[in-house]
């Protein structure tokens, strides 16, 4: 078999065949098939397509490109959820110990934030002595134990895509529909969980700019998690402005404990319920939306969510009093407020430039070896459809230094967009695929 061949078929608009499907993934993952033909192969498939069939084929030749987690000797149902990425996504740190209280059990595997989006394993980490690499014994032993634990990707899982994203982000094929499912899928089906709930975003800061494209990715998504044998939903939500108000590590994490406690609702807590509601119908723990979420209310309700999640961060080293206390998470040395130079009604907030702001201040990576500075980041106090009056503030600007804060309070006005006349929030939820 020749990778010219398969190059040549695809660009003609073949359909390429299992084995021709295997061979090119192990030929790329070993090093014997270059990067030159891998991304006229991909750019190929960004113009071509791939049926169904080819999509599925592609998704496990990657997922069997490297180590895939037996959950087995974990008793129950195991879950797992998984974001295309946005900006000020807190979700998972609600979410896992909101459904890891009601009893499905959460084995997730997270990643780290990367340029203007962040990863829910550096949010973590900013739990004193939270450790993300814990062993694969002790990741076993707190599911079955406590229900729920969360750790950064290893290396082995699916290295095809490791080597494949990377191409990909250099050669302008990203945006390709079935490069993005099996980029997503063989490593959420590498991981092992009996249900699967997705999260697609859709907007100016996410990959899907439209309703249509998010629910076409929504709908890919499903169909391989089904014909891989799983459970599996998705719901597409709204990334044209910031998720909640909080973006930067550890602001994010006292919004979360914030939503936790009963004290935070609107968008945040309904996505929330929404997610939750898809796992435990699939799962089989309720019968349908409205026991769900009556499931998933009471445990905010009787402290037992907050509660899962100070079990999470004791089961993995962390300080859980700061579940409790949250002065004892990191803190920004400069707070500065962003006066709005005029009155109107936010018309837009720039999702994307949001996270440019908080990665500017030091929260988020430009590359993968980064440092970051889990104390810094933008607390949003005015959201799409809010009156500002002259004077009154957007958000606050929590910086290392006070030439950081003037910097990131200049940019993040830029953020903004106010128009003189009201402006109708559109819906949050733009859909659910089930
Ligand atoms: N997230 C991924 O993991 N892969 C993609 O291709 C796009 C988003």
């Amino acid at each position: 078999m020749q990778m010219t061949d398969l190059i040549a078929k695809k660009r003609d608009g073949g359909a390429l065949s299992t084995e021709e499907i295997q061979f090119m993934i192990r030929g790329y993952t070993e090093g014997s098939i270059p990067d030159y033909q891998m991304s006229a192969m991909c750019m190929a498939i960004v113009w071509r397509g791939m049926d169904d069939r080819e999509i599925l084929d592609l998704t496990m030749a990657m997922m069997h490109s490297g180590e895939t987690l037996d959950l087995s000797p974990i008793r129950g149902v195991k879950a797992d959820k998984h974001s295309t990425g946005g900006v000020g996504d807190k979700t998972s740190l609600i979410l896992c110990p909101m459904v890891a209280a009601c009893g499905v059990k959460i084995a997730k595997m997270s990643g780290r934030g990367l340029g203007h989006t962040g990863g829910t394993i550096d949010k973590l980490e900013s739990f004193p002595g939270f450790v993300t690499g814990i062993s694969e014994e002790r990741f076993f032993d707190n599911v079955n134990r406590i229900g729920i634990a969360i750790a950064g990707q290893t290396a082995d899982l699916v290295p095809a895509d490791k080597k494949l994203y990377a191409l990909r982000d250099v050669t302008g094929t990203v945006p390709a529909i079935p490069l993005i499912v099996s980029s997503i899928m063989s490593k959420k089906l590498a991981s092992g969980a009996d249900v699967i709930v997705l999260d697609v975003k859709c907007g100016s800061g996410a990959f899907m700019k439209t309703p249509e494209q998010a629910a076409e990715l929504a709908r890919g998504l499903t169909r391989v998690g089904r014909l891989a044998g799983k459970k599996c939903a998705a719901v597409i939500t709204d990334m044209d402005e910031p998720l909640g108000l909080a973006v930067g590590n550890a602001l994010e994490v006292k919004e979360a404990i914030s939503v936790l406690r009963g004290e935070t609702k609107g968008e945040l807590l309904e996505l929330c319920l929404t997610l939750g509601s898809c796992i435990l119908t699939e799962a089989g723990f309720a019968a349908d939306d409205a026991e769900a979420r009556a499931k998933l209310l009471s445990v905010i309700d009787d402290g037992s969510a907050l509660k899962k999640l100070a079990e999470l961060v004791e089961g993995q080293y962390g300080d859980s009093r700061a579940v409790y206390d949250v002065s004892l998470l990191p803190d920004a040395a400069v707070k500065r407020e962003v006066p709005s130079d005029r009155a109107g009604f936010v018309r837009r907030i720039e999702a994307e430039k949001v996270g440019l702001v908080s990665m500017h201040l030091g929260g988020g990576r430009v590359t993968k070896e980064s440092e970051i500075d889990l104390a810094v980041g933008v607390m949003l106090r005015k959201k799409v459809g809010d009156r500002v009056e002259p004077g009154e503030s957007l958000g606050v600007i929590h910086a290392s230094s006070e030439q950081k804060a003037a910097e990131a309070a200049e940019l993040l006005r830029q953020c903004y967009t106010l128009s003189d006349e009201p402006v109708e929030k559109p819906p949050f939820i733009k859909g659910i695929i089930r």
